[in-house]
């Protein structure tokens, strides 16, 4: 698929007014995407758990305008206005644009909400951007004709282009990919990977794909246990963060270590190999933020509790047979990644040793999940 191919031929139905929803999963990454391009096209390829619970379900209701000259929404948090959003989501149309250009065409009200709490310092962009950018493709999937459920591969009628599954989630996932970068690993589950790598067949700098290859049972309902160490607003934006890639002393090397530990996870994956699962994610989320702490400016997005708790998950490891380990993301919380039948001793460990270096006692338990969900249409 190239960028032409998710420029659409002129519309064949006229649709006055509607409403769609879509409920749209956060993902967590194992290898990190970290630094981009232009247009959103990362610097290194990255991979991810589809969560489950912690999620974003958007209305997004459509009403034809008199005009189409520029582009008219209201956007409600919880049921109340929420204008603080209006200007990412004002970028985000504009890059769309082109991609669907109906977005000018009608007024829109998006609702939105989110499973987990707004300041828990979990990013609701990957959730919120996809769910918003699967609405947008339900909308297109109207106005061409094609009126049955994603899941039913169907052809337009044009001999050109089959709007099927496939089409239908790769558009999403690009057009997400434009709102925030992570979010374009969120449309489906339960593995994604986003950016060319040479081994992963089907890859793509566009949009994510689900990981082809085969999974080892181990990683079956693979648990993340989420520590809320620090529920302040980010210290530095996803923006700000990735252009410190940009003339970064070790840039070369690190997106050249994110293809080689990619390469790696595939036979991880396969022969559910812990150990070096356990190696590569906890490389992958020191490495995100040893590139922050040597980029100019530097930043130290951990905080004191999150190196306790790090330090206590690895004596965990050394005194029982425990595959725990942890990630991070562009912040101080720290993400618990196990397998499911050591649920029970983790959760015990976590209110023993843990709980008490979380802001509140807080935590949230989720696993990793399939993808969106339509819920109206
Ligand atoms: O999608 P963005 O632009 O918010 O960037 C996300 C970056 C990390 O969460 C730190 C890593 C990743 O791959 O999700």
């Amino acid at each position: 698929m190239t960028i032409q191919d998710f420029i659409p031929k002129a519309y064949t139905t006229v649709v006055e007014s509607g409403s769609v929803t879509w409920e749209s999963p956060s993902n967590i990454a194992l290898v990190k995407y970290w630094g981009k391009k232009e247009h959103q096209i990362p610097a290194n390829p990255s991979i991810s758990f589809t969560l489950s619970g912690c999620k974003t379900k958007t209305t997004l209701s459509y009403s034809k305008k008199e005009t189409s000259d520029d582009f008219s929404f209201d956007v409600f948090l919880d049921g109340e206005h929420k204008d603080s959003f209006k200007p990412k989501i004002e970028t985000f149309f504009k890059r769309v644009e082109v991609y669907v250009p109906f977005v000018k065409d009608y007024h829109f009200k998006i609702e939105t909400e989110n499973t987990f709490p707004h300041s828990s310092g979990i990013a609701s962009s990957a959730s919120g951007m996809s769910a918003l950018a699967l609405c947008l493709m339900s909308i297109e999937m109207k106005l061409s004709d094609v009126i049955q459920s994603p899941s039913t591969p169907l052809r337009t009628g044009s001999t050109e282009r089959v709007f099927n599954d496939d089409y239908f989630n790769q558009k999403a996932s690009f057009l997400a990919r434009l709102g925030s970068g992570s979010a374009c690993r969120s449309i489906e589950g339960d593995i994604v990977g986003w950016g060319l790598h040479k081994d992963i067949t089907g890859s793509s700098d566009l949009y994510g794909v689900k990981y082809p290859f085969e999974v080892h049972e181990s990683f079956k309902n693979y648990q993340d246990t989420i520590l809320l160490v620090d529920k302040g607003e980010k210290q530095v934006s996803s923006t700000v963060g990735h252009g410190l890639m940009h003339n970064h002393p070790f840039a070369e090397q690190r997106f050249d270590q994110a293809h080689k530990n990619l390469s790696m996870l595939i036979n991880v994956f396969k022969e559910g190999n812990l150990d070096e699962f356990i190696k590569i994610v906890e490389s992958e989320a020191l490495t995100l933020h040893a590139m922050m702490m040597t980029s100019l400016p530097y930043f130290i997005l951990m905080k004191p509790n999150t190196l306790e708790i790090i330090n206590k998950i690895w004596a965990y490891r050394e005194t029982s047979d425990s595959k725990l380990c942890f990630t991070l993301d562009a912040g101080a919380n720290v993400h618990l990644l196990y397998p499911e039948k050591e649920t029970e001793k983790v959760l015990e460990f976590i209110k023993n040793e843990l709980v008490a270096h979380c802001q509140n006692g807080h935590y949230i338990c989720d696993q990793i999940g399939f993808g969106a969900r339509l819920i109206i249409n």
